[in-house]
Formats: C-alpha cells, sequence, structure tokens
C-alpha cells in the first residue's frame, strides 16, 4: 500500500512537472481557434500606421515597457480604476502615446469580433510590434503565440524596472543584464531609437553643457546642441515639444542611429552613453558598419524581449477589453 501511494505521488509530481513544462509559446496558436488572426492585425496596423505614422515607434517602445519590467503580458495596457494605479499611470509611462494603446484596441475590437474570447492583448502587442516595425524597414523575425494577459497591474513595480535617460550606464546595463540580456542584445535592442521621437525634457538639462570642439564624442555636437536648445526653447510651456530620435533618417528603421552617436548626433544622454562606454561601443561601431548585422542581431533580441516571462497554459486570462482586467 505504501508502495503504491509513494509511486502513485511520484506519477502525479512527474505529470505536473510535464504539463507546466509543455506549456510553451508556438507558431500556429489560434490556426484553428482564430484563422483570421494575422490578417486582422495586419490590417489593423496598416491602417493605422498609414493615418498615424508616429505609431511604429510608440508601439516598439509600450512592447518594451509591457516586457521589461515582469514579463510580456499585456499589464502595462491595463487603465487604472479608484482602487489601483496602473503601470500605465506611472510617471515614465505618461510619455507612452495614446497611438500605440489604440492600434492595440483596435485589433481587439476586430479580433474580438471575428474570435470572441480567444485572442490575448499581450500576444497583439507582440505581433502588432513586429508587424509595425517591418513595415518602417526593419527586419522580420518570428513571434511565437499563446501568451495569456496578467492580472495585476501596478505602477508601483516600474520604477527601476525600466531605464531612463538620465540614469548611469552602469544602472542601464543591470536593469538589461538581471534579466537575462546580454550587453550585445541591450545594444542591437537600443537601435530602436533609429525611430521615434523624443520629448525636450528628457535631455534637456544636457544641451546646454557641451564641448566647443571637437571630438564631441562624449558630447553633443556644438552645432547640434545649438539647434536642440532652438527647437526646444519654451518647452516647460509645451511639454509637447519633441525632436527625432535619429534626425538623419527619423522614419526609417535603419542602422543611421549607431552613425550618427560618433559624431555627437545623438539626443538622449543613454544614447551619447552607448559610444561612450567601452563596454558598449564595439557592438555601436559593428552595427554602424554594418547593417545586416544590426538587423539579424535586433530580430533575435526582438523575438527574445517579445517571449520574455510570459505567462501560458491556465496562467493570467484572455482579457475581454485590453484595458481592463476581466
Ligand atoms: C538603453 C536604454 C534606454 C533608455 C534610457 C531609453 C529611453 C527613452 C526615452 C527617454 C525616450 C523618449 C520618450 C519620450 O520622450 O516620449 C525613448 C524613446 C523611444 N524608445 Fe527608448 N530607451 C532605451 C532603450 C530602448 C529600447 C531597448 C527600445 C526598444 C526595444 C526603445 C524604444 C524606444 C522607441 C521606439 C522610442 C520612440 C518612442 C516614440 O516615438 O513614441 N528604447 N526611449
Amino acid at each position: 500500500m505504501e508502495i503504491l501511494k509513494v509511486c502513485f505521488i511520484l506519477l502525479s509530481t512527474a505529470s505536473f512537472l510535464w504539463l507546466s513544462e509543455s506549456v510553451t509559446l508556438t507558431s500556429d496558436y489560434y490556426q484553428k481557434s482564430c484563422p483570421e488572426f494575422r490578417q486582422i492585425i495586419q490590417q489593423t496596423v496598416t491602417n493605422k500606421q498609414i493615418t498615424s505614422p508616429s505609431t511604429a515607434a510608440g508601439t516598439l517602445r509600450l512592447l518594451l515597457h509591457d516586457c521589461l519590467p515582469n514579463g510580456c503580458d499585456g499589464s502595462v495596457l491595463v487603465s487604472s480604476t479608484p482602487f489601483n494605479k496602473a503601470e500605465r499611470d506611472a510617471d515614465i509611462n505618461l510619455s507612452l502615446p495614446g497611438d500605440a494603446f489604440d492600434v492595440v484596441v483596435r485589433a481587439k475590437t476586430a479580433l474580438e469580433l471575428a474570435c470572441p474570447d480567444t485572442v490575448s492583448c499581450a500576444d497583439i502587442l507582440a505581433v502588432a510590434t513586429r508587424d509595425l516595425v517591418t513595415m518602417v524597414g526593419g527586419p522580420y523575425y518570428n513571434v511565437l503565440l499563446g501568451r495569456r494577459d496578467g492580472r495585476v497591474s501596478e505602477a508601483s513595480t516600474i520604477p527601476n524596472a525600466l531605464p531612463l535617460a538620465t540614469s548611469p550606464m552602469s544602472e542601464i546595463i543591470d536593469i538589461f543584464t538581471s534579466r537575462g540580456f546580454t550587453l550585445q542584445e541591450m545594444v542591437a535592442l537600443s537601435g530602436a531609437h533609429t525611430i521615434g521621437f523624443s520629448h525636450c525634457k528628457e535631455f534637456s538639462a544636457q544641451i546646454y553643457n557641451y564641448s566647443k570642439s571637437p571630438p564631441y564624442d562624449s558630447q553633443y555636437n556644438p552645432r547640434f546642441a545649438q539647434g536642440l536648445q532652438k527647437a526646444c526653447s519654451g518647452f516647460e510651456n509645451n511639454p509637447t515639444l519633441s525632436v527625432f530620435n535619429d534626425i538623419m533618417t527619423p522614419n526609417k528603421f535603419d542602422n543611421s542611429y549607431f552613425q550618427i552617436l560618433p559624431k555627437g548626433l545623438g539626443i538622449l544622454k543613454s544614447d551619447h552613453g552607448l559610444y561612450n562606454d567601452w563596454r558598449t561601443r564595439p557592438f555601436v561601431e559593428a552595427y554602424a558598419a554594418d547593417e545586416n548585422k544590426f538587423f539579424s542581431d535586433f530580430a533575435r533580441a526582438m523575438e527574445k524581449l517579445s517571449n520574455y516571462e510570459v505567462i501560458t497554459g491556465n496562467q493570467g486570462e484572455i482579457r475581454h477589453r485590453c484595458d481592463a482586467i476581466n
């Protein structure tokens, strides 16, 4: 009897382990339950990007801000309630653009009509980001499916989980490496700054304090700094003032971001930091010289970021609306 009992415990533990390990993301997750999945997302993002060209950059940043703090579970999409201050109301997330949330909401609405209660908001965000990156010229990468939506979203979990533009490089590096990303992956991912904007308040403290003669590699190119001062004049009264992250090809996903850094044409202190720090400079130089290498490393790092600490199986839920926990 005792032996039977032990066998039963061993067997049930083994099957539990097997079950929990077998639930992973797959590429054909919605093939039967929602065959229109890919087409609906593709159509939604195409329409949105054409009417609001800043959507691609905003959505890419939204994915980072969803995934890095506590996994890709769509928790950044949840709105605050009178009882809970949600992640999206954490200070650093207040500048996430409405268009990025909107593209996810649009895709979710269309998907709920086609296949109710089936597709997670976390999967929508991951696939929409990939499609948008590709649309603006970036590399295609594979996004596995089957993420579930998280049931927790708390603003208090965000500080220290995302890099600030003014953080020392060691802190920025720590945020990525403590989550299992290599330095090379961190630099490749930062190539995301080849598109999109930064608000003046993110870098204004640095643009009055720059070296007046070459080499400019530690700070801003002086003429560029003067240009930024002009573009940002009066930003205290107009907080919407912003400038392109990559002044050369702001709307095109390419390796020009890495080429402008050595010229002192980066916008954020952290952009300059990537070139100035001996640990990250070799990767900046490699990507500046070879766009194919940047694209293949970026694609691999995005796949990894999109899968970071996902929840699957019977964890979490499929949210009815992306902005509210069921
Ligand atoms: C290395 C550390 C990083 C820091 C300190 C940083 C910081 C920032 C800041 C301050 C902005 C400006 C936000 C605004 O003013 O609205 C920004 C924009 C952006 N960031 Fe980063 N970022 C980092 C890495 C990344 C990574 C790894 C990605 C994506 C994988 C990313 C994607 C973006 C995008 C696409 C934008 C433009 C957003 C838009 O146009 O709405 N960033 N980042």
